[in-house]
């Protein structure tokens, strides 16, 4: 699935991808979530590098790897992410690899039939039958996992469940609020309840969103647009604030929400993505006065070699309810529609399964 040019539509073209060199792997694709970031780069929001080959949030069975590779072999079902790290750099070496300076994904040299290089988007571009990566984008996972279920940690839904057990180290009897029910959102509130949280406050301005929230797990809801939500959560937690508030919507004002939802010494987590002219305006006596920890999460703060086998291990088990993330799964060629539902809130995720 190309995306031609800025803002032109999204098409299905021939893609030529190549064996797979040295630390290499080609991977036949089952299925691919449709993500936000997948929009961004058709708007020309990333960068320039147009003709893309979009889609990144991936899982499918490797086909061929190339020389030196051992820790994935043909017929191993994987899913793929976006940050192969280096274990090499000062923070592979210092234990925090999610942090990598050297991050090596695959040159991939995928290619339209006359030969116009393609631009996979997050150095995936998983809207194909086949992609090239490298050997380390790929963790191999129970395949007794449905590919569309398992696509999803490849992105936005490990983002979330990470920045509430990793970048927030949500514990047991924690008090948690999420401000944002996307699919990011909502899997910050599956990770919180995962960790054992025992109230869950979901805040969004969308009452749609509120609704699946709570089959997810939020055991209290604030519609932000009718409620005040600082005042909302300082009430729903005896007075104080949450523990952990995890701000998934990536603007200055919901930001600015987080930090004073939070109980004195409580954590707030970014994991919504800002844009690069977002300022924030906070008086410092409040950051001084109120301690505990502003902390940003990428990509969830994840090692997909222990997180990815781990979760999907837990939604085997019933656990951890992965499922709940894929709203439709569509045809390749239904990608556009997709991104026009997602825009209106329609869905969490649709995935495209081939
Ligand atoms: N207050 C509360 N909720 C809001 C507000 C607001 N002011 N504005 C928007 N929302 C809600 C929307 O109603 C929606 O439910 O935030 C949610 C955003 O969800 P999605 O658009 O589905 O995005 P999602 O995929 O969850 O990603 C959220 O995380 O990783 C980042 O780039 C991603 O910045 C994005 C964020
Ligand atoms: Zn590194
Ligand atoms: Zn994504």
């Amino acid at each position: 699935m190309i995306a031609p040019g800025k803002n032109e539509p999204v098409r299905v073209e021939t893609v030529v991808v190549p064996d797979p060199g040295p630390g290499e792997a080609v991977v036949k694709i089952q299925a691919c979530g449709v993500c936000h970031t997948d929009l961004h780069y058709k708007q020309g929001g990333i960068n320039d590098d147009f003709p893309f080959l979009l889609g990144h949030e991936a899982a499918g069975i490797v086909e061929t790897v190339g020389d030196g590779v051992t820790d994935v072999a043909p017929g191993d079902f994987v899913i793929l992410n976006w940050r192969a790290v280096c274990g090499q750099c000062r923070a592979c070496l210092r234990g925090r690899p999610w942090y990598c300076f050297n991050t090596h994904n695959a040159k991939q040299r995928m290619t339209l039939t006359d030969g116009t290089e393609l631009s996979p988007a997050l150095g995936i571009g998983a809207f194909a039958e086949k992609t090239l990566v490298a050997a380390g984008q790929c963790t191999k996972v129970d395949p007794a996992v449905s590919p569309a279920v398992a696509g999803l940690l490849g992105c936005g839904v490990m983002a979330g469940i990470g920045a509430a057990i990793n970048t927030g180290n949500v514990g047991r009897g924690d008090s948690v609020a999420v401000i944002g029910c996307g699919g990011v959102g909502d899997a910050a509130i599956a990770g919180s309840r995962l960790a054992g949280a025992a109230k869950i406050i979901a805040v969004d301005i969308d009452d749609r969103k509120l609704t699946t929230a709570r089959e997810i797990g939020a055991t209290h809801t604030v519609n932000s647009r009718e409620t005040d939500p600082v005042e909302a959560i300082r009430e729903l937690t005896g007075g104080f604030g949450a523990d952990v508030v995890i701000e998934a919507v990536g603007r200055p004002e919901t930001y600015q929400q987080a930090f004073y939802a939070r109980d004195l010494a409580g954590t707030v987590v970014l994991v919504g993505v800002p844009t690069p002219d977002m300022k924030l305006d906070l008086p410092l006596i409040d950051v001084f006065g109120r301690g505990g920890a502003l902390k940003s999460s990428w990509y969830g703060d994840c090692l997909p070699s222990r997180d990815f086998p781990m979760l999907i291990d837990l939604h085997l088990q019933g656990r951890l309810d992965l499922g709940a993330f894929v709203s439709e799964t569509i045809a390749l060629d239904e990608v556009e529609a997709a991104f026009e539902r997602m825009h209106h809130g329609d869905v969490l995720r649709s995935v495209v399964v081939l």
